[in-house]
């Protein structure tokens, strides 16, 4: 039986590439992509969801969610690594930017209709989680798996010496939804900054005869030269790829049960995740975390399904 699986993501190229190869894996049927802010602001990201998906055309349409701005203005964003737009400066053209349902609703609405079926891999801030669980706290305990990209346990930060990105965004909404009862799989920098990949990685993608093909080229070198000229990296981390293929193969990875929180105030650590990993803990376990995986592994899957994404995409 196909996987039912919502993502809430902050396109975001990497967040590009993980739904591509989503909309074309085999056994997922996406329900849903819902737009939150994060790399770029709300209204960019939802234009960029319904972007993804006209240009990929999937042979299934998803429900779309358009973003709501955070209750707090948007403090930091990514668009020196995404591009302006969030896609590269591609400045794709959305032929009908309809306005579609927020977020919050279609996660609402998606949980109440598929309950322990439905997964939510989140890979942007936890905003739109956090208010839907806040609407109705019985969601929490009602939804099957929250597969979340974000958080670090021994990493350090990336947006900061301390924070991770998407925590970071907006850490309120994510100490609500680590302190729910929800199922909760965090997949955090520790293991993300394995999944790296070199300008080779370019060449490997499928041909521009393919939509996706076209659409990734268009899209993925832009990451490798910013990462290079801001970051001074050669490779590029694939943070949200990885989140999702734990979503869609969570068997093939070793997991921990966690005691999180995240750190609210301070200017030097706000948004940092804080576990407690002392010989006896106090804190109660409220998560499992990725703590290991197998990298020859995550290799091949990853070419081998954004290969059928380029054969299944059509021309
Ligand atoms: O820290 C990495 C995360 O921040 C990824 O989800 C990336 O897309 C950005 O949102
Ligand atoms: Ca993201």
């Amino acid at each position: 039986m196909a996987r039912k699986l919502l993502i809430d993501c902050d396109p975001g190229i990497d967040d590009a590439l993980a739904i591509t190869i989503a909309l074309f894996a085999p056994d997922v049927d996406v329900v849903a992509i819902t737009a939150t802010e994060g790399n770029v602001a709300a209204a960019q990201a939802s234009c960029n969801v319904q972007s993804i998906v006209e240009q990929l055309d999937p042979p299934r349409y998803p429900r779309l969610g358009m973003a709501r701005g955070g209750d707090a203005p948007l403090t930091v964003d990514a668009r020196r690594i995404h591009g302006e737009d969030g896609l590269g400066n591609t400045g794709f053209v959305v032929s009908r930017l309809h306005h579609g349902h927020p977020s919050e609703k279609i996660i609402t609405d998606l949980i109440r209709e598929e309950k322990e079926n439905l997964t939510i891999l989140t890979l942007g801030p936890l905003t739109n989680i956090a208010r839907v669980f806040g609407a109705d706290p019985s969601l929490a305990s009602s939804v099957g798996r929250l597969v979340m990209m974000g958080g670090s346990i021994q990493a350090g930060g990336n947006v900061t010496p301390a924070a991770e990105f998407n925590m970071h965004c907006d850490p309120v909404s994510a100490a609500a939804v680590f302190r729910s009862p929800s199922t909760k799989i965090l997949v955090p920098l520790d293991v993300t900054q394995q999944c790296a990949e070199g300008l080779s990685f370019i060449d490997e993608l499928p041909p521009d005869t393919t939509r996706a093909g076209r659409f990734l080229r268009c899209i993925v070198p832009f990451l490798f030269r910013s990462v290079r000229q801001h970051l001074g990296l050669e490779v590029v981390y694939l943070h949200d790829v990885l989140a999702l293929l734990v979503a869609l193969y969570p068997e093939r990875f070793e997991t921990s049960e966690v005691a999180g929180d995240v750190e609210l105030e301070g200017n030097l650590c706000r948004g940092a995740t804080v576990f407690d990993r002392r010989p006896r803990p106090d804190w109660r376990t409220n998560m499992e975390a990725v703590v290991r995986l197998d990298g020859p592994w995550v290799r091949s899957k990853l070419r081998d399904l954004i290969d059928l994404a380029g054969q299944r995409s059509g021309h």
